[in-house]
């Protein structure tokens, strides 16, 4: 069971920002049919169970238990499997989750083995209540301390489950992460489907970027299209379609996980298309796992550069403006002097433009999207 898992950032989808503590055994079923159906031919993999599936308590020989809502995590990872897909779960090292279910305290090895039997492959472990069990003031090593503890769990099973830490980003989890054996770690709070709470955190990952690397990824937060709502109130997001091409981009630009997170029973045609441009998907899944870096910030546009494998340059123009806004980007300064080729990523077509400054209208809160080869 080798290092090598988890080289590009993991495609799939989360359960939480659609329902919240209300996910049960269907709505997962549904979700991985649609996503194999629509998503994975796309490279779309991960069907992930956020919190809310834990009993109450747990079984005499301290094993953990489902709750009603899912009666057999075993078949339901065998149907997962069976659809050519893989399984995610969820879990805190604290006693109790975030939703106050049941967490893997105290029963960590015995936890990654029930995963292991189950067929589990990715486990997200949100800190929670591990507050309560550990110094009031964290230092690095105590906030490091319940990552090993459970990565060291994992090591000792008989199947590969790609790790990802999630504790808000604290104690800058980036510097430490990969080698704490996290194959992501969240770097932010919980997204919500606003442009606010959207921008804030997309545009607020330069300090982790230059820590993205094959197989140890940023995470900040899974993505709000389609329709969301935590729960009782699904609604479609409240991202305009221009703030939804600035979204994903920027979340490719960075090279993170990309979960979708809504109800994956009416992926409507534009969310569709969003989620399924290989030529955008492909800048988030280059094998050389590098993070975009802001390279020009203004008053009121940023452009993220993102270095591939093939030599080319990923290049995000983001207006973060409420008008239209005419870019323009000097050659040298956009580090793209000598790159006579540019394609407009989203439209998937080359773009004529040969000036000394490349020049583009972008919409307001939207982007252009370009990659630019020699
Ligand atoms: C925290 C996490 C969320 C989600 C919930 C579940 O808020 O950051 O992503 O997992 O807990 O309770």
């Amino acid at each position: 069971i080798g290092d090598n898992i988890g080289l590009t950032p993991a495609l799939g989808w989360n359960s939480w920002n659609a329902w919240g503590l209300s996910v049960d055994d269907k709505k997962v079923r549904i979700s991985a049919k649609a996503m194999a159906d629509k998503l994975a031919s796309h490279g779309w993999a991960y069907i992930n169970i956020d919190d809310g599936w834990e009993a109450d308590n747990r079984r005499a020989d301290g094993e953990i238990a489902t709750n009603s809502k899912f009666p057999d995590m075993k078949a339901l990872a065998d149907y997962v499997h069976g659809l050519g897909l893989k399984i995610g779960i969820y879990s805190s090292p604290g006693p109790r989750t975030c939703g106050g279910y049941l967490g893997s305290w105290q029963h960590e090895d015995q936890d990654a083995k029930t995963y292991g039997d189950w067929g589990i492959d990715y486990l997200k472990y949100d800190w929670c209540s591990y507050s309560e069990v550990t110094a009031k003031n964290p230092t690095l090593a105590d906030m490091k301390k319940p990552y090993q503890v459970m990565r060291s769990a994992l090591d000792k099973i008989n199947r590969d489950i790609m790790f990802s830490f999630c504790q808000y980003g604290m104690g800058k989890v980036w510097e430490w992460g990969a080698e704490v054996g996290g194959n992501s770690w969240r770097t932010t709070g919980d997204i919500q489907d606003t442009w606010q709470s959207m921008s804030g955190i997309g545009f607020g990952q330069a300090a982790a970027a230059p820590y993205a690397q094959p197989g140890h990824f940023n995470d900040p937060d899974m993505l709000v299209v389609g329709k969301v709502g935590w729960g009782p109130n699904l609604h479609n997001t409240r991202l305009t379609y221009d703030e939804q091409y600035t979204h994903i981009s920027l979340w490719c630009l960075q090279a993170v996980p990309l979960l979708i997170g809504c109800d994956m029973s009416r992926l409507d045609k534009f969310t569709l298309n969003l989620l399924t441009n290989d030529e955008v998907l492909a800048i988030d899944q280059d094998a050389l796992g590098k993070s975009a870096l802001p390279v020009i910030k203004k008053d009121g546009y940023e452009v993220w550069i993102k270095e591939m494998k093939d030599g080319s340059k990923a290049i995000g123009i983001f207006n973060k403006s409420d008008k239209y806004q005419t870019i323009s980007l000097n050659r040298e300064e956009a580090g793209i002097a000598g790159y006579k080729r540019i394609r407009d990523v989203w439209q998937q077509k080359y773009i004529i433009n040969s000036g000394p400054d490349f020049k583009t209208s972008v919409a307001p809160h939207g982007v252009m999207l370009v990659r630019a080869y020699k």
